[in-house]
């Protein structure tokens, strides 16, 4: 939540800035902001309300020497202090004028919790506010300690510490017109490396264009950018040696390359993404290989998931493999809950912290909760060097590359395929099921990217006729057993996130219990019915819904004759073994999702109120 970056260097720092906001927008899109450091001019801010074209706007009608700027920080903000207006929009500026003193700009991500306090100190000191913002304070601080006569770095380091909460802070002082310091604690905050420029942003996809080189600041450390340096120290001041760390993404993985959104790329980019995920981790005799991860699995009696948002469907369908197919129980935890719930667990808990993004601070406060009874910690997660990734004993990364669309889609299906690997690992050790029962599935797993391509193919041209079910809908019933019950609540997801449509996902059996009573014309069915099992119970319970008025639409083979009696619409999914079966049939879903947003006007990919990644609790 909120996007920061900055730039010092060259007279190319708006643009710098714009794209990183530009790539940053997925983690809020209320307003955005820069404050440049203007050539004889001292600190300069533009601020606006919605979408950074609105930003964009305002700087070509303001400035007519724009390009000659330097050193700037940005922000693109998601709301949680005050609503979205230009006043409460980043950065926030102290000293300058009428407070007196060299002016001072901030950007902030992150929640600071004794604002309300720091808020009434300053204004007995004769601070006015501007702003409903918690990080106002942190500005007028700074400011005072700078006007004070302290460098910006010991000005900083003298308002962090009166500051509880999480942030990732970027000021700059028309003091030292040529630095930016930041810092952090709890939020993140990456340093890129470049040659006569540096950068400094919330994560490394915002300057992909410019370096793939980065540092990453820690938790209480502080980092002094100019065009020739980068200095990281402690808030205490003690000198840190951070070494280069290099990202394997490209800036044309941010592009649409063609397409329409991000969200329809990313669904379409699903078979590339799991052949990478997958890639070297299973034989062609379907033998998994984790041996990259280096983790002692030895002496593990039982598995906690702790994720938010979609990683928790992609978790509970972990559970169901694991417990399937290598007979350890899983628990699979909301990460906001599982932290405050004085978990109980011993060494012989595995913990597995699901997270596209790797920031999620819930989920990292789950897995410091586990650390309490010695869990040992292992990270699913799409993005290299995050946070997750220095908190977990191991990583497993899921190689979906960077994902856009605010809807998760790729890196959901990448995540179930980790998963996938992880039960296969942990059945082979365990010696339950036989090696050719295993080698069955890891040769099933290691065709789901072509059986995805197929999915994708056969739903071609298939999804209006659905969209069709919807117009004039008023909520949706999405409903699975088993391992398609949690491929009926990613569905559901995806619909309420981008179509603001209330969706239920349910487990089949007990829809009787409370949402059949949501049944009618006006409340279509979406029946995942895949094949197995318990195809033919969830059949029955689909008919009941269909005696009260429902319009179904339902997930199954082409030449499901049953689907067909009682679905409007059958959306067709391919063959597939039946514990792998998830990873074709959220395929229609997504797609009806995105196509019933589209019929409604929606912006999929920044959909309202939502940011992709949650960096606050
Ligand atoms: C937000 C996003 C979801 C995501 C969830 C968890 O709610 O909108 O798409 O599933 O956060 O994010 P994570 O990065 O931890 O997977």
């Amino acid at each position: 939540m909120c996007g920061i970056v900055g730039y010092v260097g060259k007279e190319r720092c708006v643009e710098v800035l714009m794209e990183g906001l530009r790539n940053l927008e997925y983690r809020g899109y209320d307003s955005a902001g820069l404050a440049l450091a203007m050539p004889e001019r001292g600190i300069e801010t533009t601020k606006e309300v919605g979408p950074l074209d609105n930003l964009a706007g305002a700087i070509g009608e303001k400035y007519d020497d724009f390009f000659k700027v330097r050193v700037g920080v940005g922000h693109t903000r998601w709301a949680t202090h005050g609503r979205p207006s230009e006043a409460n929009a980043h950065p926030h500026t102290g000293g300058g004028a009428p407070a007196g003193g060299p002016e001072v700009a901030v950007v902030h991500n992150g929640i600071i919790e004794n604002h309300a306090e720091l808020r009434e100190e300053l204004r007995e000191r004769g601070f006015e506010f501007r702003s409903e913002t918690d990080t106002e304070v942190i500005a007028h601080l700074l400011a005072e300690r700078v006007a004070a006569g302290e460098p910006l770095r010991e000005a900083l380091v003298g308002t962090l510490k009166r500051l509880q909460g999480s942030f990732a802070v970027a000021v700059m002082s028309a003091e030292e017109p040529g630095t930016i310091v930041a810092a952090r604690h709890q939020s993140p905050l990456v340093v890129g490396l470049g040659e006569g420029e540096n950068f400094l942003a919330s994560a490394v996809q915002a300057l992909l264009g410019n370096t793939r080189r980065f540092l990453f600041v820690e938790n209480g450390e502080i980092a002094v950018l100019t065009d020739s340096s980068v200095e990281i120290q402690t808030l205490y001041g003690q000198p840190v040696e951070r070494e280069t760390f290099e990202v394997d993404w490209s800036a044309e993985e941010l592009g649409l390359n063609g397409y329409e959104d991000f969200m329809l790329k990313e669904i379409h980019e699903q078979p590339a993404a799991l052949q990478a995920t997958l890639a070297g981790r299973l034989d062609t005799d379907g033998v998994v290989d984790l041996s990259e991860l280096d983790f002692d699995f030895s002496g593990i009696e039982r598995i906690v998931v702790v994720a938010c948002g979609t990683a928790y469907h992609a978790g509970l369908l972990g559970k169901y493999a694991i417990e399937r197919l290598a007979r350890l129980p899983v628990e699979v935890a909301v990460a906001s809950e599982y932290r405050y719930a004085d978990p109980i667990g011993d060494e012989s808990t595995l913990v597995v912290a699901i997270s596209q993004s790797g920031e999620t601070t819930d989920t990292l406060a789950a897995v410091e909760a586990s650390r309490g009874f010695g869990a040992r910690v292992l990270a699913v997660t799409n993005t290299q060097g995050s946070l997750l990734t220095r908190e977990a004993e191991a990583v497993l990364l899921t190689k979906a590359g960077p994902e856009v669309g605010v809807a998760a889609t790729k890196t959901f299906l990448t995540q179930v395929a980790a998963l996938y690997l992880l039960a296969l690992e942990l059945a082979g050790r365990r010696g339950g099921l036989s090696g050719e029962q295993l080698s069955d599935v890891g040769c099933g797993l290691r065709r789901s990217p072509e059986k995805v391509e197929e999915a994708l193919g056969l739903l071609e041209g298939r999804v209006g006729e659905a969209v069709g079910v919807f117009a004039g809908a008023r909520c949706a019933l999405f409903l699975g057993r088993g391992h398609l019950f949690p491929v009926a609540l990613e569905g559901a997801l995806k619909l309420k996130e981008i179509s603001y449509l209330p969706a239920e996902g349910y487990p089949a059996g007990e829809m009787k219990h409370g949402p059949i009573a949501l049944v009618d014309e006006q409340c279509p069915v979406v029946a995942v019915l895949g094949e197995g099992t318990l195809r033919e119970k969830t059949l029955s319970n689909v008919e009941e819904t269909v005696a009260r008025g429902a319009r179904v639409i339902a997930i199954a083979r082409e030449d499901d004759a049953a689907a067909a009696r009682v679905a409007q619409v059958t959306l067709p999914v391919p063959e597939m073994p039946e514990i792998l079966s998830p990873l074709v049939s959220t395929v229609p879903l997504q797609l009806l999702a995105y196509h019933v947003a589209k019929a409604r006007g929606l912006n999929v990919d920044k959909p309202r109120n939502l940011a992709k990644s949650v960096t606050v609790e």
